[in-house]
């Protein structure tokens, strides 16, 4: 897309914003659909020979220490101890006290991505990255509509302690996190070096798509998370902002405009600090082609399309900002039609979890139900962990032909891949809630064993599946 193109006005009068499909060559760089083969994850970055891996060291609230010396810190410890590196957290040493003191987590992270066979990666392969951050402990701040009613938008101050751990709890299995991060972290290079739009062209509007639940709003805010950790040296203040499309096309189609206008001052008002990195998640942008589409059957007063006219207008003003992400996300899945999504660079397909990310989820629950003691189980224990072995993992041991009943606690896992199985079709969000509902079917809800749990857990998912919407 040209400069000319980015910043003309957008086409709201497009005769039927339904049946147009996406443009062939946008539907390239879409998420293929989950019964489609997934995609490779992206190649490694490498740098000097070397893959480099993001180390995130996340600060006590406590802290007052100087981010950069931490950093120094950590990069000096991550050399003495020539360690290997795998995804997961590393202990902070006892005999550094500055370590002790100030920081409450080390943790690398994504480091698996660019694994395929290998478990680890050994710390001459490997370039450390280390991003020091503190959470916000603010909650949002809420901005009321003028009816009073619903709020026209949430703002949070990133990184925020209600997404702390929300990206590595998503779980898809094409790579399609690390291909958001890099799509993002490239736009914003692009940006901080000035380069050229008339030469190369690029924006920073990302699109989510998918059927409900399968996580779109969360990894948004997860991705802005990310980067507000990523680039927090570029950037050392972030906010959120999340616009309640429905509030802001409420049957107060005349108020609306005027809550577009002060919605857009108050996000140009953050924008112009050019320290300040600003994401704006617009979720459910199918509304505003729902509104668009009203008022240009007549159903609607003519005001909603001089709102949706406002949104768009002020969404390209915003483009020209280098330090603005603008975040959507749309449950229409075969042809979106909305103006601005021409210009969205980064759009992905965001589909029902596969039987590894189903295996991937029930495990994280299972885990979270054998720490708190819920359930009990020695085979999963090893002490005072639990280990239940990764989906790779056990289709390795499936096909290996050592006996895999004495190498590794095989029974349970084989019964929870059942329950994967079983729970084919079940978005993320009815599989999170999939163990809650096990345990409410439970003839004695008290010190569960893991086995029994897990063959309720398989009925549940038989009930649930049989219960879902043609
Ligand atoms: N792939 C996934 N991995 C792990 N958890 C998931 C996944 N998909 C969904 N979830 C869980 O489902 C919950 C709901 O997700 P979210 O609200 O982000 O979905 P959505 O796609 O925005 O849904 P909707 O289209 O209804 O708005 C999340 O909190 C998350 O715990
Ligand atoms: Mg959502």
């Amino acid at each position: 897309m040209s400069a000319t193109e980015m910043s003309a006005p957008m086409d709201i009068s497009m005769p039927n914003i339904t049946e147009c499909n996406v443009p062939e060559q946008e539907a390239a760089i879409f998420e293929p659909p989950a019964a489609a083969s997934a995609p490779p994850p992206p190649p490694p970055l490498i740098n000097e020979g070397k893959v480099l891996v993001s180390v995130e060291v996340l600060l006590k609230p406590s802290s007052t220490a100087r981010a950069e010396d931490v950093r120094v810190a950590v990069e000096r410890m991550l050399e003495k101890r020539s360690m290997s590196y795998a995804d997961g957290p590393i202990p902070v040493p006892l005999d550094d006290t500055f370590l002790v003191d100030n920081v409450q987590r080390i943790c690398i992270c994504d480091s698996d991505v660019w694994l395929e066979k290998q478990d680890i990666l050994l710390f001459w392969q490997v370039k450390p990255v280390v991003h020091v951050f503190q959470l916000s402990e603010e909650g949002p701040c809420e901005e009321l509509s003028s009816d009073g009613q619903l709020a026209s938008f949430h703002e949070w101050i990133l990184p925020a302690k209600e997404f702390d751990g929300m990206w590595e709890s998503l779980i898809y299995d094409s790579g399609l996190k690390q291909r958001l991060l890099r799509y993002a972290a490239s736009a914003l290079l692009f940006t901080e070096k000035g380069v050229n739009h008339v030469l190369v062209s690029w924006n920073r509007i990302v699109l989510l798509h998918g059927p409900p639940g399968t996580g779109k709003t969360s990894l948004c805010k997860a991705l802005a998370q990310k980067l507000s950790i990523r680039f927090s040296s570029r950037y050392p203040q972030c906010q959120l902002i999340e616009v309640n499309a429905h509030s802001l096309f409420s049957k107060w189609f005349s108020e609306s405009g005027k809550l577009v206008a002060k919605l857009f001052s108050k996000i140009q008002e953050m924008v112009e600090e050019e320290n300040n990195l600003v994401f704006v998640l617009i979720d459910e942008v199918e509304s505003l082609a729902a509104a668009r589409k009203a008022a240009l059957s007549g159903s609607e007063p003519s005001d909603s399309i001089r709102v949706v006219n406002a949104l768009l207008t002020q969404m390209d003003k915003l483009k020209s900002s280098p330090n603005v992400i603008i975040l959507t996300t749309s449950n229409i899945t075969a042809a979106i039609d909305i103006a601005f999504v021409d210009r969205a660079d980064i759009k992905a397909y965001v589909g029902p979890p596969t039987l590894q990310a189903r295996y991937e989820i029930l495990r994280s629950c299972l885990e979270e139900l054998l720490r708190t003691e819920i359930l009990s189980n020695s085979e999963f224990q090893d002490g005072n962990h639990f280990f239940i072995p990764s989906f790779t993992s056990l289709r390795e041991q499936l096909n290996s032909t050592v006996s895999p009943d004495t190498a590794y606690p095989f029974h349970l896992s084989k019964q929870l891949l059942a329950a994967a199985e079983a729970c084919e079709g079940l978005s993320g969000r009815a599989l999170r809630k999939l163990p809650f509902l096990t345990h409410a079917a439970l003839a004695n809800p008290y010190g569960c064993e893991a086995g029994k749990f897990l063959h309720k857990m398989i009925e549940t998912s038989r009930r649930e599946c049989s219960e879902m919407p043609e």
